[in-house]
């Protein structure tokens, strides 16, 4: 198979990337930066990613220096051009401001990589340190009034660098500069598809599994539905062992609905596994995200080892089946040099240990999801299932907030005055969420905006500008339906994961899914996470709504639901016993992440 490696640097730029060369129709692979000249032969040509580090740092990733012996062609995209031009030896110089959104570029020479493509066009930038002067051999191929080498290229030996991102949407011609440079250098043909793989890897699974049983343990969403179709198909019902934990922290109906569908399918026999109160009975008390997200896959890998026990699966006859998928790989700190930013419950340290002694099958680690429902159309799956929004393996645990202790909500001069200035008002809730700023982790306060309409226009760049500007907020939410929340009366109180909140949050999240079904705006959007705070006038609740569209969940934008409508919502919410405040969500990811822990 004709493929191009990506060499990430860093952050997630290389995912977009991979997946932008895929929807071309050429494979696209993930490696190291470091990954070895002899393994890059195997690819038609190598696209170096963007990320957070500056070539001046000293421990700022480094590829190889035979990379650049290898004969092919290869495209070094932001901080990969400034490391392709320091390597040869062209003058990078540090930036003493960001740029930072977009920029217009002017094309000097169209060849090979703007061919056919407008002289001006609009591209995204997000940088630090520039390439002064590109290295000997090299030409400007586009420059914009800030920056002289936006576009660089050795013609003759194939190498070129840009210090705008083209795998970003922003970038008006992405794809068909990137497509320029996959096919028109490269000369990869664009023939792979995710459905023509499936006989592939039915193959792949039978040889993997080598005559050994599968147990797959399944969450009922998308991916583990599709792997484990896929595994069926490949060893068949008798070989394949469905398990399903109940964690407790499903969706409402959730369970049944699960059984119902394999049971139509013909998947086989799905066993449920009961076990929400060895789930809550280990988090009692806990209220730090990372660490619920550690017990609660400590508690999976307890269950699968039970089970496993039970029923005698004992020596090396058997194989546990995951639906991981790759972005899965690789956010977790998995491969490369991500950092971490959360921890998914199927790379915790016990799986890392059966990756190791070859007894993980995870068919789908090498897709991304909206290949993953590709396939799974092509395995014959209901749309209704295929489509279904991603949902989190910790699931309604990690939406429903916990507080180590009782707070009050906290007045901030700076935020509330950027705020009035665009007619709300601010205050910050000493409620910490994930977030995901310059490619690392931030675990920061929320920023509650009140006093005004569900206005987007206004919401949304003031949203951006206050994270932009203070470290100490990594989210903002808009009050919505009630007019202000007197901050005296209103505290954040001690909560941690108990049945009741539960309960609450599965109510809400009942509520907001029919709602989006019945106005149509289920498969419009990515994901619309409900998530559940102890703030409060009396012992109540606050609903946070987070819908928001995206491609990959890499990262997403807020999406726009009529702000009409959601008012109507946010009163139904409120009509829920128990439920004192609804707020809508304003964070794009960065610098927020999709899920609130
Ligand atoms: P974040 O919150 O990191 O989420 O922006 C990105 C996407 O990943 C999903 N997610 C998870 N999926 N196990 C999963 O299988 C997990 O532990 C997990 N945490 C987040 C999230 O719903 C979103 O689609």
């Amino acid at each position: 198979m004709e493929k191009i490696a990506v060499l990430d640097s860093g952050g997630q730029y290389c995912h977009l990337i991979a997946r932008k060369v895929r929807e071309l129709g050429v494979y696209a692979e993930i490696l190291p930066i470091e990954a070895s000249p002899a393994r890059l032969r195997a690819y038609k040509g190598v696209i170096i990613s963007g990320g957070p580090s500056s070539v001046f740092d000293e421990d700022s990733p480094q590829a190889r220096p035979g990379l650049y012996r290898i004969s092919k062609p290869i495209l070094g995209i932001c901080y990969g051009h400034q490391l392709m031009a320091q390597a040869m030896k062209g003058v990078v110089e540090q930036g003493k401001t960001q740029e930072f959104g977009r920029a217009d570029i002017r094309v000097r020479s169209a060849e090979p990589l703007f061919r056919g493509l407008p002289k001006k066009q609009r591209v995204w930038m997000s940088h630090g340190d520039h390439v002064a002067q590109p290295p000997a051999g090299f030409q400007v191929l586009a420059d914009t009034p800030g920056c002289s080498v936006a576009a660089m290229g050795d013609l003759q030996r194939n190498y070129y660098g840009f210090q705008f991102h083209p795998e970003v949407v922003h970038t008006k011609f992405g794809s068909e500069i990137l497509k320029n440079f996959v096919v028109g250098v490269c000369g990869c043909r664009q023939d792979w598809h995710p459905e023509d793989r499936v006989e592939q890897l039915i193959a792949r699974i039978r040889k993997d599994a080598h005559g050994r049983r599968v147990l797959f343990f399944m969450s009922g969403g998308v991916d583990s539905t599709v792997a484990y179709a896929l595994t069926v198909r490949a060893l068949g019902t008798e070989t394949v062992h469905g398990i399903y934990v109940d964690t407790g922290f499903m969706r409402e109906g959730e369970t049944e609905q699960i059984e119902a569908a394999f049971q139509k399918l013909g998947l086989g026999h799905l066993q449920t596994f009961k076990a929400a109160g060895q789930f809550f009975k280990g988090l009692q008390g806990v209220t730090d995200p990372e660490q619920k997200r550690a017990i609660i896959g400590q508690a999976f890998v307890d269950i699968q080892d039970e089970i496993v026990e039970r029923e005698e699966h004992t020596g090396h006859d058997w194989l546990l089946g995951q639906g991981t998928i790759y972005p899965d790989t690789i956010e977790s700190g998995g491969k490369g040099q991500a950092a971490v930013i959360k921890t998914h419950h199927n790379r915790v340290q016990r799986i890392q240990e059966l990756i190791a002694e070859g007894r993980i099958l995870e068919p789908l680690a090498e897709f991304y999801k909206d290949e993953v429902r590709v396939l799974g159309r092509a395995l014959g799956l209901p749309k209704a299932l295929v489509d279904r929004h991603p949902f989190p393996g910790p699931a309604l645990a990690i939406r429903c907030i916990c507080s180590a202790l009782a707070e009050k909500p906290e007045a901030d001069e700076e935020i509330d005055a950027l705020a009035r200035r665009s007619g709300y008002r601010a205050f910050l809730l000493p409620l910490r969420s994930v977030g995901v700023q310059g490619d690392s982790r931030s675990y920061a306060k929320l920023t509650v905006l009140w006093g005004g309409e569900l206005d987007y226009k206004k919401l949304l760049p003031l949203a951006t500008e206050i994270t932009n500007r203070y470290r100490r907020t990594n989210r903002i939410v808009a009050l919505i339906g009630r007019k202000r929340i007197q901050p005296g009366e209103w505290k954040i109180r001690r909560a941690t994961l108990t049945r009741p909140r539960v309960k609450l949050l599965q109510a809400a999240d009942h509520i907001v899914t029919d709602f989006l079904r019945s106005e149509g705006l289920y498969g419009k959007i990515w994901q619309a996470p409900v998530v559940l705070l102890p703030f409060s006038r009396g012992g109540g609740e606050t609903v946070a709504l987070r819908p928001i569209t995206s491609v990959d969940g890499m990262t997403a934008e807020v999406a726009r639901l009529n702000p009409q409508r959601v008012l109507e919502l946010a009163a139904r919410i409120s009509k829920l016993e128990g439920v004192d405040a609804v707020m809508y969500d304003l964070s794009h990811k960065p610098p927020s992440t999709i899920e609130w822990e």
